[in-house]
Parts: structure tokens; sequence; C-alpha cells
């Protein structure tokens, strides 16, 4: 059985006020019955963008509920300005705050505690493709990244090869169906089937409207992360429409 697409937007460290626009054309002609569209952007545009019709999420969050953190955003913080999800362990997080898989474990389960559905990503680096590694990277990443407790309801993963993020170049598809397979067989291995065929599994990393049908095709692409793309609402409503 097909899952639902989700078609989800990582804004990254870009927005302003101006950007609630964004957002208000999305409403008004880009959303797609047949698919459920989230857009994370920076987390001071979560209280205002929440309510116009698009579900919103964070991009981190810390394990914590509060405390002595400056500059961290708890959980139940992002709930509270309107945030239905969370995106966790993105690889610019893994690289530039050297996040590991436990510390994306402890805030996947911090992110359940709060009520919030994460996306979990991993993805290989280029020299661990090189080397062979991607599956056996992925394996590692699921396996210390994902608390026992997922669900097809609290759990998101985004395949995102580390290589293909913000530079226009995306595996192929026999490279995608690959890597999604082996996700899908894993989360079986550990949760059973049941939950293992209820966890979305979005493809990330350069995805644009004239790939994106290409790659909603892949057996086991159930949506995807979007970057770049997601910024104008042309761009990332074509995307939508593509699901
Ligand atoms: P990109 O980013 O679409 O700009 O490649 C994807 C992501 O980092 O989630």
């Amino acid at each position: 059985m097909a899952l639902r697409k989700l078609v989800a937007g990582n804004w990254k460290m870009h927005g302003r006020a101006s950007s609630l626009a964004v957002v208000e054309t999305l409403v008004d002609k880009h959303l797609n019955p047949a698919c459920d569209v989230l857009v994370c952007p920076p987390a001071t545009l979560i209280g205002r963008l929440s309510g116009r019709g698009v579900p919103v999420g964070g991009q981190d969050c810390h394990w914590e509920t509060l405390g002595a953190h400056t500059g961290d955003i708890a959980a139940e913080m992002l709930a509270d300005a309107g945030a239905e999800a969370v995106i966790l362990g993105h690889s610019e997080r893994r690289a530039d705050h050297g996040e590991t898989d436990e510390i994306v474990a402890m805030k996947t389960a911090a992110a359940w505690r709060a009520g919030l559905r994460a996306i979990v990503c991993v993805g290989e680096t280029e020299a661990e493709r090189d080397a062979g590694q991607t599956l056996a990277c992925i394996a590692a990443q699921l396996a210390g990244s994902v608390p026992e407790e997922a669900t097809g309801d609290n759990l998101v993963i985004a395949y995102e090869p580390v290589w293909a993020i913000g530079t226009g170049r995306t595996p192929t598809l026999a490279q995608i169906a690959e890597v999604h397979a082996f996700i899908r067989e894993s989360l079986e291995t550990r949760f059973g089937h049941g939950i293992a065929h209820a966890i979305r599994l979005l493809y990330g990393g350069s995805v644009k409207p004239g790939n994106a049908a290409e790659i909603f095709e892949v057996k086991n692409v159930d949506g995807a992360l979007v970057g770049g793309a997601s910024l104008k609402a042309e761009d990332f409503g074509a995307i939508i429409a593509a699901a």
C-alpha cells in the first residue's frame, strides 16, 4: 500500500518576515490534496507561520525540556509556537555542531515527548560512497539515531546524501531505490513489518521541479525533503504538484 506522500521544505537559515508571502502563495495556488506539505522555517518564523494553512516544523531542538542552554530551543517550545514536526540530525547540524547519532536519538526522544513528529536525516558523504560504505553508513546512523519507540506517526526518515545537498547533483534513481529499500528492510528487521511500512521515507538533496516527478516514482520514496527549491513558492509548488 502506497503511503500518502509528504513534501517538506527546509528553509535552513533563510527567511524573514517577508517570506510569509511564500506560504500565502503556496496556500493560494500550490497545495495538492493528494499529499501532505510541511514548511520548516527558522525558529523565528514558526509562530508567525503557524495557523496559515500549512503545517509548520522546526529544524532542530534540544533534548532537554528547559534549562541553562543559551541559544537552544526545547521541543516543547517548538510545539508551543505551533510546530507539528522537527527535522533532526540534518547533515549540516551533524557537521556544524558535531551532532552524533547518540545526540540525534536524544533529540528524537525529546521531540516525541513534546508530541512532535521527528524527521530524522541520514546520508553518506561522497568519500563514504566512493569507498563502498554507503549502506554501512546508513545502517549505523539508523541504528544510532532512532529510538525504540518509533511508529508510522511519530517518525519520518529522510535519506539525504551529503554530496547531493545544495550541489545540484543527485544520485541515480537506481541508487535512490537501493538506499530506500535498504532503509525499509532495516526498519522491518528492527520494528516489524507494520511499523516499517507505515514510516515515510523521504529523499532529499537537490530535489527540483525538473526531477521531482521521477524521484517520486521510485519505490519506497514517500516524499521529499526540499532545501533551496522550497524558498520559492513556484518551485516548491511544482514539486508539491508532482507528488
Ligand atoms: P537542497 O537541500 O534541496 O537545497 O539540496 C536539501 C536539504 O538539505 O534538506
